[in-house]
């Protein structure tokens, strides 16, 4: 988490983050959750100002930061791609630094293109957030599933996750690949080869293990935790998605009876119900902590905001 000068930190990925970091954002979050209630306000960042940039769609995460940004007593701005003057053909450079200008502390950033929080962090003086970058990654969605998994397990080492779907477009896996081998956890890749290629083996350096397989089935008896991906059809080229993918690859009613009864779902959402997770999966209240990740993101996402300027 490189830091400036001023004691500003940037979050742009969670590859290269130490154990200790991971755990310190994760012990922040919980103090925020668990102070007098569910993420109480305070007025950590009164009088700061967080511009939420999302150049790309987003539900959750820009929602949450909002919320977590305002829990925390700051000033909030918010700015889409559509109704910017991106339109008049203004660079994101130039929107960045205008925004800057205004007296801003933290930018949140969402992009369709790897690297552009980076780029940005390089030309601005306030602290800078990945929000999710292309494939790249994805950093506060995969701490905030730590968290989530923190809660189900008590701790990572000697656990086993199965991850499954399109991994190759996906940034969130990235994320949670990078972040739960860091803290001891083994991960498999599960899906069809063309979204899941052996290669993704040497993406993390460990301490857990990353391994790939193409036989879902295969896995279910022997996870600690599953999570579902969205097929991301806005990101496939040529329309590359099998007609079998739910028979192969979906987490149907039928294969949750096959995992353990402890074993949590997780999807990061917006879920495609019927193709990567049946809806009796997805809304099974015994098992599925698809909302709680969505409750985990608000005060992960304080976390994030607080250690941004030093204030944690
Ligand atoms: N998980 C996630 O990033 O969802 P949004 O695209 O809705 O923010």
């Amino acid at each position: 988490m490189p830091e400036t000068a001023d004691h500003r930190h940037h979050l742009l990925a969670l590859e290269g983050l130490a154990g200790d970091e991971l755990v310190s954002l994760l012990d922040q979050a919980r103090r925020f959750h668990t102070a007098a209630g569910s993420d109480p306000p305070t007025s950590l960042l009164a009088g700061r100002a967080v511009a939420n940039l999302f150049f790309e769609d987003s539900t959750r995460t820009r929602c949450s930061f909002t919320i977590a940004a305002k829990r925390l007593g700051a000033l909030t701005i918010d700015l889409t791609g559509a109704g910017s003057s991106l339109s008049k053909g203004e660079s994101l450079l130039d929107t960045a630094r205008t925004i800057e200008a205004m007296g801003i502390d933290v930018m949140v950033i969402r992009s369709r293109a790897c690297g552009t929080p980076a780029m940005i962090a390089d030309a601005v003086r306030c602290a800078v957030i990945n929000a999710g970058d292309g494939r790249h990654e994805h950093p506060t969605q995969g701490l905030l599933d730590l968290y989530t998994l923190r809660e189900c397990w008590g701790d990572f080492a000697g656990r086993t996750i199965a991850i499954v779907g399109d991994i190759a477009n996906s940034r969130v896996a990235r994320s949670n690949i990078h972040g739960l081998t860091t803290l001891g956890t083994e991960v498999l890749l599960v899906g069809p080869p063309a979204l899941v290629p052996r290669s993704l083996e040497r993406i993390a350096l460990g301490p857990g293990r990353v391994s790939v397989s193409h036989d879902l089935d295969a896995v279910l008896p022997r996870v600690d935790a599953i999570m579902m991906l969205r097929v991301q059809f806005e990101r496939l080229v040529g329309g590359a998605i099998a007609d079998d993918y739910r028979a192969l690859y979906g987490l149907t009613a039928q294969r949750a009876e096959r995992l353990r009864p402890d074993v949590p779902v997780l999807h990061p959402g917006p879920m495609n119900r019927g193709v990567e997770i049946d809806s009796e999966v997805a809304d099974d209240p015994q098992r599925s902590v698809i909302l709680r990740q969505v409750a985990n993101g608000v005060a992960l996402r304080m976390a994030v905001l607080a250690r941004s300027v030093g204030a944690s």
